[in-house]
């Protein structure tokens, strides 16, 4: 099945200067990146995006890095493209994420492991409505 994923290359990637090497990874993969755009998150949006972690010990950490500098906001799309990119970004931890993978290579902690992507379908539709409207993803033809 043709799926959408959501993906963020967090403030630590975009500092490391490797926006272009993670889309390039995207890219060699197959997908298609069908809608992009850079921003320096708010708090309100940082903490709205990741309110399902509201109550843990690292969400007041995890807010603050999400707000420390821009971030590059993408959605996906490709065969299996949930589980792929998930694939191609490694563990969530990356001392877990295997060699070749983005945690793996751009990583620097749990919390600024480098890329964030949608756990299900249903957090990409959601996540993908959090930051796009429908007149700023534009479907390929070819
Ligand atoms: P992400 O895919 O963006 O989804 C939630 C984020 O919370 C996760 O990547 C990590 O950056 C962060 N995170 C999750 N669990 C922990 C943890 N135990 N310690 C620190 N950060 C965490």
């Amino acid at each position: 099945t043709i799926e959408r994923t959501f993906s963020i290359v967090k403030p630590n990637a975009v500092a490391k200067n490797v926006i272009g090497a993670i889309f390039n990874r995207f890219e060699t993969a197959g997908f298609k990146i069908i809608a992009t755009k850079m921003l320096h998150l708010t708090k309100e949006q940082a903490e709205g995006f990741y309110a399902e972690h509201k109550d843990r010990p690292f969400f007041n950490g995890l807010v603050e890095f999400m707000t420390s500098g821009p971030v590059v906001v993408s959605v996906l799309e490709g065969e299996n493209a949930v589980q792929r990119h998930r694939d191609l970004m490694g563990a969530t931890n990356p001392s877990n994420a295997l060699a070749g993978t983005l945690r793996a290579d751009y990583a620097d902690s749990f919390t600024e492991n480098a890329t964030h992507g949608s756990d299900s379908t249903d957090s990409a539709a959601r996540e993908i409505t959090y930051f796009f409207g429908e007149g700023e993803i534009c479907p390929r033809t070819r």
